[in-house]
């Protein structure tokens, strides 16, 4: 017994102790610097402070409700010190977990030069930690394996098959706006947008993924919404030896919601197994349809990709979407630009898979709110080779923190005009908003591994919009308080009230 007890002290120290030491020394000699790390936190408590103290100045300053798009200090305060004295890529540490800090464009492209997408890694603390969330979903699975899931996936989001969608994403939003038109009847004109527009987000992605009625696809999404609150809301010392022990109860917690929601996928996978037998030409109709085609994936890798898409899939578009309002009602003369071209492209017709393309000026909007707003504010990566960028050499094992904020705010990118809301910047460079670097601009991720799923986003960004503008108008509200924040997603900290008017 003792020389076990013993030996389990000896790995606990080598791993814990000396191997994040010699870790340290070596990125250090590599040229990397950095804020200095405390064991066993690593730079946590300060980034804990700063993110308290920020919140704290927040609430005191309630009164004043401007309007800043200059939002990188304030979600993520710890990056902005660390920027002013270590520059724009450096390493700091997640307990004994070291991240290499990236937000230059020109390091990345080189970075992401040398490695394929099958090549990358997902850092193995994030993976752990969010395994509750998304399994071995597409977003987390690495290698050869990864190759296969996307083989499999990215046909579903094919244009033939999104053209199919097209219905599945007008009957939700059909649904919110009668909604709103009732409250509107009672007098009720100022209401929380972002919670409606989740909601309705949620129903959509329930119908295209399985199939699901808008009442079914509920119990999905209140358990989701729980388990991002659990493993999201508090700092659960991640890459922190024994974490998971430290926050015992919350990770229990995560762990028996994400069994629940894995119960609930199998039954659902199950129906449609028995439903859309071979040939039935229903499986078409939705992902998991796609998905099972073949069947390539087995049931457990099934249930991962199922949860990934719905929970990928609906709240970054319906946050797109929460900003876009905000900004829109801010700046009423784009909102007509917008309503002019609907009429033109559209007028009153049915909304058409087709005709969503000459959408331009909202094709402007959407990539503009995605700059200033970006609902997926970082990329991870974690290195499985020694990466070598010019003269400095990354070390196999090393997590990556890509700060999409950072750079989508940088003035030595964008210009003096950074933190305003100029949607016509992409009006002659539709792709990079005339970004003085092409990596620059990156809020569906980079290389290889880029969202799958950016075009039904196009897609469902412009159904929805075009059904909301077309029936109301938009103008901010006294009660909205600008603290945009960090849970997994951007998003704006006390929801979304505007005030809503039928036109
Ligand atoms: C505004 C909407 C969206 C944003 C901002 C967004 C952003 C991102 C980002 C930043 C990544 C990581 C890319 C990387 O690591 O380089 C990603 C990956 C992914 N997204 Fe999205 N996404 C959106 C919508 C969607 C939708 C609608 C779906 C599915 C229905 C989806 C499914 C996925 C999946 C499965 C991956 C993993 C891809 C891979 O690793 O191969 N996303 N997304």
């Amino acid at each position: 017994m003792l020389p076990f007890l013993v030996y389990l002290l000896l790995r606990l120290l080598f791993s814990c102790w000396i191997l994040p030491i010699h870790v340290y020394r070596k990125l250090r000699k590599n040229g990397f610097g950095g804020p200095t790390p405390a064991f066993p936190l690593g730079n946590i408590r300060e980034m804990e402070f700063l993110c308290e103290k920020n919140i704290k100045d927040y609430d005191s300053s309630l009164e004043s409700p401007a309007i800043s798009h200059d939002i990188h200090s304030t979600v993520f305060p710890y990056f902005s010190k660390w920027q002013k004295s270590h520059g724009k890529v450096f390493i700091y540490w997640l307990g004994t977990e070291p991240f290499l800090y990236i937000a230059e464009p020109e390091f990345l492209k080189k970075m992401s030069s040398k490695v394929q997408g099958k090549r990358w890694g997902k850092p193995n603390v994030f993976k752990h930690d969010r395994k509750p969330m998304f399994g071995s979903g597409l977003l987390m699975v690495e290698g050869d394996d990864w190759v296969r899931h996307r083989h499999v996936i990215t046909p579903a989001f094919s244009p033939t098959n999104l053209k199919t969608m097209v219905s599945l994403m007008v009957e939700p939003a059909t649904k919110m706006l009668e909604r709103w038109t009732a409250l509107i009847n009672t007098g009720k004109t100022e209401f929380d947008v972002e919670r409606e527009i989740t909601t309705m987000a949620g129903e959509i992605i329930a119908r295209a993924s399985f199939g699901l009625s808008c009442e079914n696809g509920g119990e999905m999404l209140g358990k989701l919404r729980a388990m991002q609150i659990t493993l999201f809301n508090v700092n659960r010392y991640v890459g922190v030896p024994f974490g998971q022990w430290i926050c015992r109860r919350k990770n229990m917690e995560a762990k028996k919601l994400g069994k629940e929601i894995d119960q609930l996928l199998l039954s659902i996978i199950s129906v449609a197994r028995n439903k859309c037998g071979e040939g039935s030409g229903q499986r078409q109709r939705c992902l998991l349809g796609y998905l099972m085609e073949g069947e390539r994936l087995n049931e457990r890798e099934l249930v991962d990709e199922c949860k990934t898409f719905f929970f990928g899939g609906h709240e970054t578009t319906a946050l797109a979407l929460t900003w876009t309002l905000l900004l829109l009602a801010m700046h009423p003369h784009w909102q007509t630009q917008l309503r002019e071209e609907i009429t033109r492209v559209i007028g009153d017709g049915e909304i058409h898979f087709t005709n969503l393309a000459a959408l331009n000026k909202m094709g402007w909007v959407m990539n503009e709110v995605l700059r200033l707003y970006s609902p997926a504010p970082n990329v991870q990566r974690q290195a499985r080779e020694e990466i070598k960028v010019d003269d400095l050499v990354i070390p196999k094992g090393t997590n990556m923190w890509v700060d999409t904020v950072a750079m989508h705010h940088d003035p030595t990118l964008w210009g003096d005009d950074v933190y305003e809301f100029r949607p016509e910047r992409f009006k002659d460079d539709h792709l990079y908003g005339g970004c003085k670097h092409k990596t620059g601009f990156l809020p569906f991720g980079f290389g290889g591994r880029m969202c799958v799923g950016r075009n039904w986003t196009f897609i469902e960004y412009k159904v929805v919009l075009t059904m909301l503008l077309t029936k109301f108008s938009f103008s901010p509200s006294p009660s909205y308080h600008h603290s945009p924040s960090i849970l997994l997603s951007l998003r704006p900290r006390y929801g979304m009230p505007l005030i809503v008017q039928p036109l």
